[in-house]
């Protein structure tokens, strides 16, 4: 008895010590696949055989994915069968005909060579089928997060889904030296060094992570590209990823430099309409077809920020892109080029793109794409819209995201990004009255594009879990499920992913989901309310340094040129009377963002320089509201740790730790910011802060001494 009695705690230790062992192991590094759980009910919807027809690599990693999500939902192994019979589920291609006799002719046309439909049928039977294997399995992955993360007693599936865009894109912004660019989860995950020989196991889990939210494309290397990437022995090790990512779906691009002709072929220049250069492009896209026959193409940056271009030639953004395309047609690749420029020309930044690339619509060769960033300027908590959207009838266009949190506290802030890329998506530019919102303009609804794509700027590394904040994997999620589908919403999102990363815990579900909605408007407040915008410290962009001066500095370059402060008001007159950078967007917007009555308050001060005692909505003068935003930035971010704090039973011991110390940083931050700007722009204001608000904890003084260090984040 007492033996009996001796065993029973000893199994209990030993359960509870692979548990909290298990749950040390928490660290992030399993994404949105850390967490299985489904309700009791759930259990109905587990089939009884599974029927897979077809094999290829990409049907194994079905085959992989659908036993361990059984496995790990149900604990069950769910045994394969050869034949339709009764609770299977099917995973198939429509030219498998036992499975298509079930489905319109019609319907599975119109799934294109991603989409797929999830159906249930006669005989209780589930199927999977697409056109492709690809297909196959993004309607696999929809199936196992549906079994995660809906309340299903029973199993009766009817969803049809068909992507958004054709290309979903994570643009690395990652150096040959294993530097990340604007990256705050360690170094970079392409290990150069060691490839095309040494193939790690991380290549896989991130193409398996990447297609199971949809993402289908890769550029490999960041927009300030080395000439390198192109040399026969770097083209090896990008063949060996290409190899890796295939059957995942994941086409891999690259980034190249404009001067790649003279640098690497020892041509005289880079000319884009010399035929020389011409013909050396060509060879260069023949040699890496020859590696990689499903390369997707390249992305260029020109011109730009002091990179090579076709500018240097006297010939203009057109010609260069249309050259590289017509090396890259012949094997079906696309130019993605960039519309991120800007002179020191004394022009307002926020117009320029618009200025340089408008005189150019039409100009570009189909398989070319201009990649255009969110808005004018260069990824700020918040920006208008750029106008290139809308403006460029004749060209094609792909909007660019910023997921990594370059102006947005790195990887140290809780910000996610859902509620900001849905804000863009569902602008509405009014380039073809109303309803002519980004996510229309640009999914082939308005103009029948040959390509549609979107881009997303990676915040991904070494670090175990991938993006250095877990709650910044939220962000690479966000992006690849509205790329897939810009009709869901940012909170369903963050449910899904809090689901699957997290818990099912209604209070943790309610409370985080409210969080992660409120924490970019919260980050704007505590670092550029009422759309104040590029304050940060100069070049590593972290931090608060209204002040910066650097002399001989391009001026466009310092928050100065942005915020404008001075003994009157605030903010960067960009109406009729000022830039008129107003006069790039169709009307009604024109008219509501020029007159500071109309125009909507997050963006007042990126329209309008504005009275210290400017009288806004809620009857508060400009400098109250200012303060006020600020303060209720930094009670947020207090709330926030409140609400963490109050979760700590429900969240495992590793992850709930790294998030209380983050956010702490968090906190420490938005004073920092809140102080660094209230006491600066008071310089100009002159006037007190309110007594009812929490009075800043520095001095200014103190303040503009602190020097950011970038070692932590690296
Ligand atoms: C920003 C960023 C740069 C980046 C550039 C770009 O300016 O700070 O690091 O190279 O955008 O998008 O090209």
């Amino acid at each position: 008895m007492l033996t009996k009695y001796f065993l029973i705690i000893f199994l209990c230790f030993m359960t509870l010590g692979n548990w909290a062992s298990s749950q040390n192991k928490l660290d992030g590094s399993a994404l949105w696949f850390t967490h299985s759980e489904t309700n009791n009910e759930g259990q109905f919807a587990c089939p009884s055989f599974i029927y897979m027809p077809q094999i290829s690599p990409t049907f194994a990693i079905i085959n992989k994915e659908l036993k361990n999500g059984f496995d790990k939902l149900y604990n069950k192994e769910v045994k394969q069968i050869s034949e339709l019979n009764s609770n299977v589920l099917c995973v198939g291609t429509s030219n498998q005909k036992d499975l298509s006799v079930y489905f319109k002719n019609e319907e599975l046309i119109a799934l294109g060579n991603d989409g797929y439909i999830i159906r249930t049928v006669a005989g209780n039977n589930t199927i999977i089928i697409a056109n492709t294997d690809l297909g196959a399995l993004y309607g696999t992955y929809h199936y196992l997060r549906f079994l995660q993360t809906n309340n299903i007693a029973k199993s009766n599936f009817d969803i049809v889904e068909i992507p958004s865009y054709q290309r979903r894109i994570l643009n690395h912004w990652d150096n040959l030296d294993g530097t990340v660019e604007r990256g705050y989860a360690g170094h970079s995950l392409w290990q150069w060094e060691e490839l095309p020989e040494k193939i790690s196991p991380r290549y896989a889990e991130y193409a398996k992570a990447n297609a199971s939210i949809g993402i289908n494309g890769t550029v490999l290397n960041n927009v300030n590209a080395k000439p390198d990437i192109l040399k026969p022995e770097y083209l090896e090790k990008v063949k060996v990823l290409a190899n890796t990512f295939r059957p995942y779906g994941i086409k891999v691009y690259l980034s190249i430099n404009f001067s790649s002709p003279s640098a690497l072929g020892g041509l005289e220049n880079s000319d884009p309409l010399k035929e020389e250069v011409q013909n050396w492009w060509k060879e260069k896209a023949n040699e890496i077809y020859s590696l990689i026959p499903d390369f997707g193409g390249f992305l260029v940056k020109a011109n730009s920020e002091g990179l090579p271009g076709p500018q240097d030639f006297g010939r203009t953004h057109a010609d260069g892109a249309n050259m590289l395309a017509d090396a890259l047609k012949p094997h079906g690749g696309i130019v993605m080029w960039r519309a991120f420029v800007y002179n020191s020309n004394g022009n307002d930044r926020a117009k320029q793109a618009y200025d340089e690339f408008k005189p150019l619509d039409g100009k570009f060769r189909k398989n070319v794409i201009l990649q255009v960033k969110n808005g004018p300027v260069d990824f700020q908590p918040r920006e208008p819209l750029s106008p290139l959207f809308g403006t460029m009838q004749h060209t094609t266009l792909m909007p660019e995201l910023q997921i990594t949190q370059e102006y947005l506290g790195f990887s140290d802030h809780l910000v996610y990004l859902g509620t900001l890329f849905k804000e863009f998506l569902n602008s509405d530019t009014y380039a073809k009255g109303r309803n002519s919102t980004i996510s229309r303009l640009t999914d082939g609804s308005i103009y029948n594009d040959s390509i549609k794509a979107i881009a997303g700027v990676a915040n991904i590394g070494l670090d175990s879990n991938w993006c250095g904040h877990h709650f910044a994997q939220a962000n690479w999620y966000a992006f690849g499920r509205l790329a897939w589908n810009h009709q869901l919403s940012a909170r369903k999102i963050a449910m899904e992913w809090l689901m699957q990363t997290f818990s099912h815990d209604p209070d943790f579900l309610n409370q985080m989901s409210c969080v992660m909605m409120e924490s970019r408007e919260v980050a704007v407040n505590y670092m550029t309310p009422l759309g104040l915008h590029h304050l940060m410290g100069w070049n590593h962009h972290h931090g608060p340094e209204p002040w910066c001066e650097i002399s001989g500095a391009r001026p466009d370059w310092l928050p100065t040129y942005y915020h404008k402060a001075d003994s009157i008001g605030i903010g960067f007159n960009r109406s009729s009377s000022g830039s008129n950078a107003v006069s790039q967007y169709a009307e009604p917007l024109l008219s509501v963002y020029n007159d500071p009555a109309l125009c909507p308050e997050e963006l007042l001060l990126w329209f309008h320089h504005l009275p210290w005692d400017y009288e806004l909505n809620n009857g508060r003068d400009l400098w109250t509201e200012l303060c006020f935003r600020y303060n209720a930035g930094v009670e947020q971010v207090e709330y926030f740790q409140y609400v963490w704090n109050s979760l700590q039973s429900k969240v495992d011991k590793n992850r709930f730790n790294d998030v209380q110390n983050k956010l702490a940083i968090q906190l420490k931050e938005a004073i920092w910011w809140r102080d660094a700007c209230l006491l600066y722009f008071q310089t100009f204001s002159h006037k007190a802060i309110p007594s009812k608000l929490d009075q800043p904890k520095n001095k200014l003084e103190d303040l503009k001494k602190l020097k950011f260090s970038m070692t932590h984040h690296n």
